[in-house]
């Protein structure tokens, strides 16, 4: 459920119409709302109040201020994947308490960092970053609280650009590795073996897969109480879907269920990673129309956002639904190809996409364009990356500036002869 719909012809987010947004703040924006953000991590969170659980929101899939901070205020973690992402965190108010650091490549720096701060634990990918974290927090007389990220080889039933747990993927320790590495860990003087980890893909839309890794991974878990390495945390990862266009993903109670089921104990804290069912449908990504044009087999509607803005058609050819933001009366609909500015063919925000007729000037807006929007845009062709806007109720404001000429060239400088 969230918080945009017409009211008559109009587009709202909330008690704001979005016309009136864009003419305040000008296109292209990314638009989100508050109050879906957080309907959104209250009814995850709630499905899982009966185990102890720590929600710690994946970061990557938006990042800006003002969602962090709004999370941060609902009591939510963060599952971090580099320095940059808990320095965010920690500046929206997220306490280091709540946070977790996954990723395959973390630098010794970044390590040192999330040390100073006193994370919740590390998520170790690989037996040379067991041993680089060892080291790390030995020079700084320190203990690391850590879990092997296992890869549990279920198949996630996703696109194979955002599936991390099978055997093919860069993800996790081997689950046939990981006791070995456990026992490793168990015997370094300056890491704590405090959980174990999984991540299995991203836009999962049945249960089941999340059912079969987590089973695997309490196996292991088992083996390792009886060797006596006590295990407090089992994270989960993230990776629930979102509706885009037909899907029909789980609700977060039946999620809830099949993980709390496979754990098959309530004495350990559960740590959930969600990051695109939190704030997926939160967003929106608003655009002008700037031209129509046929082309010999197609039809286009060129607009002024593109794939540097969002990135995921472009990507992963992934469905995003465009509208209009003011619905015309008796339009007729056509079938066009939504494209941007962008000087590359695989420019496109929709494809083959049934549209009512909309000319120079009006607006549409990205459905579902919360999650993975602005964290993954760029600023190809010279673009400025765009504003973000949040909205709570009759309220808007600007949460991050549109980005000027100046910024494209800042920290750039003459080669000197
Ligand atoms: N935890 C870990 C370790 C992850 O790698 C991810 C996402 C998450 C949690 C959050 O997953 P979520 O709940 O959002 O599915 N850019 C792609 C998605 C990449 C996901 C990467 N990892 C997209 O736009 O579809």
């Amino acid at each position: 459920m969230n918080f945009f719909e017409y009211r008559g012809r109009e587009l709202y987010c909330e008690e704001v119409p979005v016309e009136r947004i864009a003419a305040e703040v000008g296109t292209p924006f990314y638009l989100y709302s508050a109050s879906t953000i957080e309907r959104h991590f209250t009814v995850f969170t709630q499905a899982f109040s009966a185990v102890e659980h720590i929600v710690c929101y994946s970061v990557k899939a938006n990042s800006n201020l003002a969602v962090l901070r709004l999370l941060a205020d609902l009591g939510a973690g963060a599952d971090i994947v580099s320095g940059g992402e808990l320095y965010r965190a920690m500046r929206a108010g997220i306490p280091a308490q709540k946070i977790v650091f996954s990723g395959v490549g973390k630098r010794v720096e970044e390590i040192r960092q999330a040390l100073d701060a006193g994370i919740l634990m590390f998520n170790v990918e690989s037996a040379q970053e067991l041993h680089a974290i060892n080291s790390t927090a030995r020079e700084m007389s320190r203990k690391a609280p850590l879990a092997l990220r296992v890869n549990p080889d279920v198949d996630p039933k996703t696109h194979p650009y955002i599936s991390t747990g099978l055997k093919k993927n860069k993800f996790g320790i081997p689950v046939t590795e990981a006791l070995a590495l456990y026992r490793d860990a168990a015997a370094m003087d300056h890491v704590q073996v405090v959980g174990v980890d999984c991540h299995i893909g991203s836009q999962l839309t049945t249960s089941e897969p999340f059912g079969e890794a987590v089973r695997r991974i309490m196996g292991l878990v088992g083996k390792l109480e009886g060797e006596g390495i006590p295990i407090r945390y089992v994270d989960v990862g993230g990776g629930l879907g979102i509706v885009y266009d037909e899907e029909s993903p789980p609700l977060p109670s039946n999620y809830a269920e099949t993980i709390i089921q496979a754990l098959g104990t309530r004495d350990r804290t559960v740590i959930l990673e969600p990051g695109r069912v939190i704030v997926g449908n939160a967003g929106i990504l608003v655009s002008r129309v700037l031209y129509n044009k046929k082309g010999a087999t197609r039809e286009f509607v060129i607009v002024d956002a593109a794939m540097n803005d969002l990135i995921r058609p472009s990507l992963y050819g992934a469905y995003q639904q465009v509208v209009p933001v003011i619905r015309a009366e008796d339009r007729e609909e056509q079938i066009v190809d939504v494209v941007g500015p962008v000087c590359e063919s695989t420019d496109f925000l929709a494809r083959d996409h049934k549209l009512p007729a909309v000319t120079s000037g009006e607006l549409i807006a990205v459905m579902s364009a919360g999650a993975y929007g602005f964290p993954m845009s760029s600023q190809y062709n010279s673009r400025p990356r765009v504003a973000e806007v949040m909205v709570r109720g009759d309220r808007y404001q600007v949460v991050r500036d549109r980005e000027s000429h100046e910024d494209l060239i800042r920290g750039e400088r003459f080669f000197k002869e």
